[in-house]
């Protein structure tokens, strides 16, 4: 039930950021909308949330962990290289919204492999 929660939130996330680099194009101010700009906060905290559920129901902590940290570390990097693609513009806007895709995509492939080093 939690997986599944968390799963909806991870789409939600996916879908929140691809969304307001889109409005950024095209419709800058829309961004303005209290509601676009709280929404992703929310779904990220729920991402959050039903992910260190995962982690104490699991008794990950007690297992090999690696892969949780390493979860951490490029969900940091995805959010601020989010951040960067929505404020900044031109290339360096595609450069970090391409990093963030890619954190993205590490962060789903680690959490299925349960391992952080997915290359060797
Ligand atoms: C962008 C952020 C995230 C993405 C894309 C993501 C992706 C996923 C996916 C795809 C699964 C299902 C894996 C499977 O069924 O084998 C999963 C499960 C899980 N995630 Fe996340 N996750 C994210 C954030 C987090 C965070 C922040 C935590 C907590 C620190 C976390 C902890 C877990 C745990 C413990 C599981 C359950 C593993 C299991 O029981 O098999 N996730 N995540």
């Amino acid at each position: 039930m939690i997986k599944i929660l968390h799963l909806t939130f991870i789409l939600l996330s996916i879908s929140s950021f691809v969304g307001r680099i889109y409005l950024a194009e095209k419709r800058p101010e829309l961004l303005e909308q209290k509601w676009i700009k709280i929404g992703p906060h929310i779904i990220n905290t729920f991402l959050l949330i039903t992910g260190f559920t995962l982690v104490f129901q699991g008794s990950w902590l007690s297992a090999e962990y690696g892969w949780i940290v390493a979860k951490l570390i490029a969900l940091v990097a995805y959010v601020g290289l989010g951040i960067v693609a929505i404020k900044s513009q031109g290339e360096l806007r595609w450069k970090a919204f391409a990093g963030a895709l890619a954190c993205f995509v590490y962060i789903a492939i680690v959490a299925v492999s349960k391992h952080a080093f997915i290359f060797f």
